[in-house]
């Protein structure tokens, strides 16, 4: 730690030297203290260290964030920042990135402020920094968590050479409502899918050492339920069973806390009446005390300030005790705790305790990051240059975008296109827009150096005459005008490539929708583009499932593409000629209809299961029950089948493992990605279980003609579940094994698990 001593007497200043060197082993490098050592023990001892020389006002100011602000006319808001952060007054930054800048406000903090003490800088680095990966709701449709930690790894690597500290990733919130614009952040419909992608995000980004220059501190967001927001709008109410939170909300999140994720931030919805950031019983006692979680909560965006909103505080001094109280350590934005919390303490209306102990958790995330050692590790001009937007970077992204598509139809292998194919009309505005391929929250993806999917095409095509129309002028318009032109190139081309969805800016924060169908005048277009009779391909390009019902019917093939990132042109035109066979899954259920949601695969089963033939179950008169595409369903250009689902007992306790193998056979001609799907179901138990839980899966390649015994073993804990006191156990009884290659097709197998004596 580099502490500034210059409004201290020299006699006291080595005396303190001396002091601190003897109790807490600090070395010296480069004529700055710093610490060593990393036991928890060394951490705290430093820590405390800092702590007993901080004033309140210090205190308070580390645990106040702001947003940095970029804008032309706002450089009396940054002057003033600049003040602040000598007056000890801001802890962390939000929205900054670039060395230049970042060292800068470092400088201020470490050689201007009284005690030195170093700023974190965080971000949304989402899907990737300046290389962008696909979003991850995509890049969960690989099913192959090691995208996940890659694409986080790479992003990581570029953010820390980009002078950042610490990311707002990764969101972790399952749900089972598309019209909620954030499921594009997150992992989908399924907790054990979404805690296996959350876990390899922290891996990715945090890396071996948060103190290296190359890795970032990872958030947790959102704790918990965001997903559940009534009506699919986001920011609104959750009021779910502690059951509900238990199975399907939280995992995720223990999930991580287990891969040491070093922050969490906490969710703008109340659950049964409490505002997450006032929810001392979810983050103090479940995650703090039952998990062992020991890393830092944040607010999120104004969330502290939010509590009067939600009516639970009436003005903000009360917002700032029930939130800081409820474990909430870092105010991001509200500048409630600058301001409030200090004659709330001098009032005794708030321990300071309680700050004290949110303190040593942001010193202590300073100290893991490595900035007491070099505050300016991050800051490195020529690894900002090499490292960005880097040829391996980009060559990574375009792989694990091609892995994240999921073939939905294919009827009479219209794909991959003829080799010899002299003619193609491309139509659909979304093919030329870079903007809308990076998805929602891009970091500082920038939309001019996307390959967007008509670009894509052309290079992987060049003996190909190329016509492009734009059909629609944007997703949501109800113009026509442009019909002609298109229906026009669509009948002078040997077939037609449509590109339909929505833009980029139609999911991810607050972006929610009504409806699913396909936005604006597409589907009309589509139409009068089938009518022309030409093989047609919709690429889709969207953040949700959509109830494509029409273009299920019509259409002979469908390529689900999400957003891709900085590759997407490429990655979809590699599917689209056959250099990659698509083996993506979905990691979350397509509705037939808005009016179906929620619906998802792991459902109960109900007094009456919905049957066709009888009146009085669970179904609709005007549409079937089923969904449109169910969750893990994906196509692929060869065909695959299963055979002899194996387990090598039927009976087991507790304490053992069951082995279970199944057969893969490529039934096709060409090579390609399985994603093979373990799902379990407990039969009968002391509560109603799910129809099935996926409990594990592999993605394994095959060649033409190629078989594989897959094998997965399946322990007590794949069995477990809360009872009714909320406990987690594994209950004696008979349980259900389904393999497959999606949801619903499945072999099936039963064993019993056996009481111990
Ligand atoms: C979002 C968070 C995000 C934060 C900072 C909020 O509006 O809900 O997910 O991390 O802003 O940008």
């Amino acid at each position: 730690m580099n502490i500034q001593f210059t409004r201290q007497p020299s006699l006291f200043r080595l005396l303190f030297v001396f002091a601190v060197f003897t109790f807490f082993n600090l070395t010296t490098v480069s004529g700055q203290l710093v610490p060593n050592g990393s036991s928890n023990a060394k951490i705290g001892s430093f820590v405390d260290s800092i702590l007993v020389k901080m004033t309140l006002e210090e205190k308070l100011g580390q645990l106040n964030q702001y947003r940095w602000v970029w804008g032309e006319n706002e450089e009396p808001i940054r002057q003033q920042y600049r003040e602040y952060i000598k007056e000890g007054k801001i802890g962390s930054f939000l929205g900054i990135f670039g060395v230049e800048s970042t060292r800068e406000l470092q400088r201020i903090a470490v050689e201007e402020s009284r005690l030195g003490i170093p700023l974190l800088l965080a971000f949304d680095v989402i899907h990737g920094f300046r290389t962008i990966f696909p979003v991850p709701l995509a890049e969960s449709a690989s099913w192959e968590p090691a995208n996940a930690e890659k694409s986080a790894r790479i992003a990581a690597i570029e953010a820390a050479a980009s002078g950042l500290h610490w990311t707002f990733a990764p969101m972790v919130d399952i749900t089972h409502d598309p019209r909620w614009g954030r499921i594009i952040e997150g992992a989908g419909e399924d907790p054990y899918l979404g805690s296996q992608m959350a876990a390899a995000r922290v891996r990715g980004f945090q890396g071996q050492d948060l103190a290296a220059s190359n890795t970032v501190l990872a958030c947790a967001k959102h704790f918990v339920a965001y997903g559940a927001a009534e009506g699919g709008r986001d920011y609104n109410t959750a009021d779910i069973s502690e059951r509900s939170l238990r199975e399907i909300y939280l995992p995720p999140f223990q999930s991580v806390i287990n891969s040491d994720v070093a922050t969490v931030m906490a969710s703008f919805n109340e659950i049964g009446g409490v505002p997450m950031h006032a929810n001392g019983w979810l983050i103090n006692d479940v995650m703090r005390r039952e998990w062992g979680f020991n890393g830092l909560v944040i607010s999120d965006f104004t969330g502290v300030m939010e509590l009067l909103h939600h009516g639970i505080a009436a003005d903000s001094t009360q917002a700032g005790i029930n939130a800081i109280s409820a474990g909430v350590d870092i105010d991001m934005v509200s500048n409630i705790y600058l301001t409030k919390l200090k004659q709330a303490i001098e009032k005794k209306e708030l321990p300071i305790a309680i700050v004290d102990e949110a303190v040593r958790r942001v010193l202590k995330l300073k100290y893991r990051a490595g900035l007491f050692e070099d505050p300016y590790r991050y800051q490195d001009t020529n690894r900002e240059k090499q490292l960005l937007l880097h040829s391996d970077h980009l060559k990574a992204s375009r792989e694990v975008a091609r892995q994240s598509i999921v073939l939905l139809k294919n009827e009479n292998q219209i794909l991959p296109l003829n080799n010899n194919i002299q003619s193609i009309a491309v139509i659909g505005a979304l093919a030329t827009d870079g903007r809308s391929s990076l998805g929602s929250w891009h970091g500082a993806g920038r939309s001019e150096e996307a390959i967007t999917v008509l670009q894509g095409i052309r290079d992987a095509l060049p003996g190909c005459a190329i016509k492009f129309a734009e059909g629609y002028t944007t997703p949501q318009s109800q113009d026509k005008t442009r019909f002609a032109k298109a229906v026009e190139i669509a009948q002078q081309s040997e077939a037609v490539i449509l590109v339909l969805g929505e833009s980029g800016a139609m999911s991810g924060e607050a972006s929610n929708r009504s409806t699913l169908d396909l936005p604006g005048v597409q589907q009309d277009l589509a139409q009068e583009i089938h009518k022309t009779g030409k093989p047609l391909v919709v690429v889709l390009m969207n953040g949700r499932p959509l109830s494509i019902n029409w273009l299920d019917q019509n259409v002979p093939a469908i390529l689900e593409t999400w957003f891709l990132g900085s590759q997407m042109g490429h990655a979809v035109a590699d599917v689209l000629v056959g250099h990659y066979n698509p083996g993506g899954k979905l990691p979350v259920t397509f509705p037939r209809s808005v009016g179906q949601i929620p619906i998802y695969y792991n459902h109960k089963n109900t007094g009456r299961p919905p049957d066709k033939d009888i009146v009085w179950t669970s179904k609709y008169i005007d549409i079937d029950w089923t969904p449109l595409y169910p969750f893990g369903y994906g196509l692929s250009y060869t065909t695959f089948a299963y055979k002899n689902l194996n387990l090598n007992k039927n009976q087991m306790v507790k304490t053992d493992t069951l082995d279970v193998s199944v057969e893969v056979h490529n039934t096709g001609k060409v090579d390609g990605d399985e994603v093979v799907q373990l799902y379990i179901q407990d039969e009968v138990g002391s509560v109603t279980r799910p129809v099935k839980q996926l409990r594990n899966f592999k993605r394994i390649h095959l060649r033409a003609g190629e078989m594989k015994r897959v094998s997965f073993k399946i322990s007590a804990e794949d069995l477990q579940f809360y009872n009714i006191a909320m406990k987690n156990v594994v209950e004696p009884g008979f349980f259900k094994v389904y393999v497959g290659g999606n949801s619903v097709d499945l072999l099936e197998k039963r064993f019993e698990l056996v009481a111990t004596k």
